[in-house]
């Protein structure tokens, strides 16, 4: 079992590498299962477990040179353009990981990132551009000592982007990752996330997930703000108990196929985050009318045809419309004619389940 003090490198007598840059292209992903509240240090107060997705990704080079003066120093750019709203955010997470990391403030760091999807679409970057800078970071400490494990890499990548973001922890490797301890998998840990253990029913192979843009603008509640919320909610309780339970419901649908258990779980999920938000003081709602208009016409048209499709909801009005390989013709010819309407300039992002992050 992994703890807290196993991901701390000491540099302290190492000749460290003068300079050089890594390149990663590390996807968003979306949880089917939802992390809806956490401790400290970005610890979560249930179990979570998502689909990796593929479309959606992030691109992020860190160029590093040593320099004489010990502390930390880092420049960002956005699409070619120097980003200094993005830098608080940054110094946040190199301060956390500082401790586990400590060779980064050793070097001036400059991160190139962009993102394959618009700024603005509403889909959440921080779990891709987190978990691209943590690969970066740790290909840094691989170099330093070459006989790291992979395995130890990708657990101490998911590591450092979890303090980074949450559920960056999970945009490490894929198809499907559970982030947080629940009593059935030995291996999972509130501190990193690890694969689906075991086989999954082919059904779940090459998984279309189409993202309705329904509200391209900023979030309405920040993710911090919205976790926070969770902390005197009178039903965390009983909602972190029921995550547990979905958890182990779900993965037992994972295995078989059970695709009523499956479509049944991950729109309860959607819901049930929502519902925290709206019962919750401050309270929100992030749905719009159109994301009830596609959830209707999605319940309309599985009642009629019993295509498994079916729908999840991140925490904002954009709809994430999940279905089989097996049956994507029938739904993508559904879902252009009777709810591309509902979208923001008509746009929505054909994405699919991918195997995590590449080095490039
Ligand atoms: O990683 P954060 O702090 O942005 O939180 C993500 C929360 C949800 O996207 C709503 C749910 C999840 O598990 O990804």
């Amino acid at each position: 079992m992994q703890q807290e003090q196993d991901f701390i490198f000491n540099n302290a007598k190492i000749n460290l590498p003068e300079q050089g840059s890594f390149t990663f292209k590390t996807p968003s992903n979306i949880a089917l299962v939802k992390y809806w509240g956490k401790k400290e240090p970005q610890l979560p107060e249930n179990p979570s477990i998502s689909f990796t997705l593929d479309a959606c990704f992030t691109l992020t080079t860190l160029e590093y040179k040593k320099k004489d003066k010990d502390g930390l120093n880092f420049e960002i750019y956005f699409e070619g353009k120097k980003k200094d709203d993005f830098k608080p955010k940054i110094a946040t997470f190199l301060k956390r990981i500082q401790k586990y990391v400590p060779f980064v403030s050793e070097y001036n760091l400059i991160i190139n990132s962009r993102n394959s999807f618009p700024h603005s679409s509403g889909i959440a970057s921080s779990a891709s551009g987190m978990a691209a800078l943590a690969l970066c970071i740790m290909s840094i400490e691989k170099e330093i000592n070459p006989k790291m494990s992979s395995e130890y890499f990708n657990k101490k990548a998911s590591f450092l982007a979890r303090l980074g973001s949450g559920s960056a922890s999970r945009s490490i490797e894929g198809p499907l990752v559970i982030w947080g301890k629940h009593k059935d998998l030995d291996k999972s840990s509130d501190l990193f996330g690890i694969k689906f253990p075991g086989p999954v029913h082919e059904v779940f192979n090459n998984y279309h997930d189409t993202i309705l843009l329904v509200d391209e603008g900023e979030k309405q509640v920040s993710s911090t703000v919205g976790h926070n919320l969770m902390d005197n909610h009178p039903f965390a309780e009983k909602r972190f108990e029921q995550a547990n339970e979905n958890l182990s419901k779900i993965s037992t649908a994972l295995k078989n196929g059970d695709m009523k258990i499956f479509i049944n779980i991950i729109e309860s999920e959607a819901l049930t985050l929502h519902a925290m938000m709206m019962t919750s003081n401050p309270y929100f709602i992030l749905m719009k009318p159109n994301t009830l208009e596609i959830i209707n016409k999605i319940w309309q048209f599985r009642n009629k045809t019993n295509a498994n499709i079916c729908f999840t909801l991140d925490a904002g009005a954009n709809v994430h419309v999940l279905y089989p390989e097996k049956e994507k013709e029938a739904i993508n010819n559904f879902i252009i004619s009777e709810l591309i309407k509902y979208c923001q300039n008509k746009n929505y992002i054909n994405d699919r389940t991918g195997f995590g992050a590449k080095q490039i």
